[in-house]
């Protein structure tokens, strides 16, 4: 790779700004203005950075493996270790719980079970609050003191509730979440209410609390960190450094993600599109997106699309999306019919080459299972990704001995009634008409014994 110092964009003054993503707007808007929208066109906002001037690539490289070993509170965090590329200051208060450092597994039961020669886990689910958020979280946070917020608020279907609860506690200030009434699991509730966030459970769906966030949004004493906000990209998009550090910078071939409100698929873009550009990889790996088939907007727009003009064209392409009215999944965390951040994440594929698709609850719920046997487990919206990967090396658009790895975005107790029914073989989604039973294909029952050690060897030695 060519040693040479970054590039370094002249678009604004200063070391950072706001800028609007859609062609041909050209807005641009200081990092203390409090926008999350475009205030010229309503278009995605996303934050450019200008990278440090004169480092080299090796030199950063080292900075980071440093970092990586040392006990400075913003080194450990998995976020502020790469604060060249953050929009901050020296000196800034980090609002942090250590949050980033995600381990990689090793998954072979997955690999065989995807039909591919080997796959690799990043289970983002092993954070301070037990989902993807909080590198996120951590950025947004800071940014709210940094700007006098009196109230963080988000939207949420349970995670990103629980994450800003969190780490607005850490700050000391006042946490609003808005979740669908019903709608979320129990276990992440609760972690809302031991943070001590207002709690606010509405009648209507994840996208109605969207919809009031946005209104909210325009109160001065209001801090919005739904990922709608470009900080908390920032902060998410350090999960690509983090994970090319791991691999030791071999670029892989295939990165797969769930989609939701699509914050994770467009922040794991953008940071795989900075280290290109700072020329620390030579190459991005292919982004794909997996949504659930009961709430597949862009998967459904991207059927629709066509790739190859649209790649072409290196730019978004002039489609409205077709937003689900009534999304249904088991899968919670991604039960949204109206992805906030489509375009960005949309553009990501189109420029890597990916693909987005859906799947069923039937294969959400055995490709969670066999997350599980390899001693991982995720929450179900995380098993999206090992039964797309399934589906696309069926397809071909994943070929047997690539390198891929699956982002997992929460943690195995996130849900643990969806675990319990379907080992149990209860679990069933509602419909409008009969509801779809949920076979428990690799189901793992407590079976009931005497309580003596012969009857227990016995059982042991049947299931052998
Ligand atoms: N996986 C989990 C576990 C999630 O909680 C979410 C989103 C996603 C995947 C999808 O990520 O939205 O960035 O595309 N959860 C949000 C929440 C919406 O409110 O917790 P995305």
């Amino acid at each position: 790779m060519a040693e040479k110092p970054a590039a370094i964009i002249e678009r604004f003054p200063g070391r950072a700004a706001q800028v609007c993503i859609m062609p041909g707007c050209g807005g641009i808007f200081g990092l203390n203005e409090r926008v999350y929208v475009c205030p010229k066109c309503s278009g995605p906002l996303e934050i450019e950075c200008k990278p440090p001037e004169g480092v080299l690539v090796s030199a950063l490289r080292a900075r980071w493996d440093a970092r990586a070993v040392s006990q400075e509170p913003q080194d450990r965090s998995g976020v502020w270790r790469y604060r060249e590329l953050l929009p901050f200051d020296e000196g800034v208060r980090c609002v942090t719980l250590f949050e980033g450092n995600t381990p990689l597994y090793e998954a072979p039961r997955c690999a065989q079970y995807a039909r591919i020669d080997s796959l690799r886990l990043k289970h983002q689910g092993c954070s301070p609050t037990g989902s993807f958020k909080d590198t996120g979280m951590t950025v947004a946070v800071t940014q709210a003191l940094a700007l006098g917020a009196r109230t963080v608020v988000c939207a949420s279907t349970g995670n990103t509730a629980a994450s800003l609860a969190a780490y607005a506690a850490r700050a000391g200030l006042q946490a609003a979440i808005l979740l669908p009434r019903g709608q979320i699991t129990a276990s992440k509730l609760a972690q809302s209410m031991d943070y001590g966030a207002a709690v606010f459970e509405l009648d209507g769906n994840f996208d109605d609390c969207m919809r009031l966030i946005q209104e909210l949004g325009s109160e001065p004493s209001i801090y919005v960190a739904n990922s709608i906000n470009p900080f908390r990209i920032e902060g998410q998009k350090t999960v690509a450094f983090e994970l090319m550090m791991q691999l030791g910078w071999r670029v892989p071939d295939q990165i797969v993600v769930p989609g939701g409100n699509m914050g994770n698929s467009s922040a794991l873009g953008k940071g795989f599109d900075e280290m290109l550009a700072l020329g620390l990889i030579d190459r991005t790996p292919k982004l794909n997106i997996i949504q659930a088939e009961g709430t597949a907007p862009l998967a459904t727009l991207f059927a629709a699309l066509d790739v190859k003009d649209a790649t072409a064209a290196a730019q978004l392409p002039e489609m409205a999306l077709l937003a689900v009215e009534h999304p249904r999944t088991l899968a919670t965390a991604i039960k949204i019919g109206a992805p906030v951040s489509w375009r960005k994440s949309l553009r990501a594929v189109l420029r890597t080459g990916g693909q987005i698709i859906s799947i069923s609850e039937q294969e959400i719920a055995d490709a969670k299972a066999m997350i599980g046997r390899d001693g991982i487990g995720c929450e179900p919206a995380s098993a999206t990704t090992v039964a797309g990967i399934r589906r696309l090396a069926a397809s071909g658009h994943i070929r047997r001995g690539e390198s891929v790895v699956a982002v997992l975005t929460g943690h195995v107790l996130k849900d643990p009634d969806y675990v319990s029914q379907y080992h149990h073989g209860t679990l069933s989604l509602e419909t409008d008409g009969a509801p779809i039973k949920i076979a428990g294909t690799f189901a793992n029952v407590p079976q009931r014994v005497a309580a003596n050690k012969t009857a227990l060897l016995q059982q042991l030695e049947a299931r052998r």
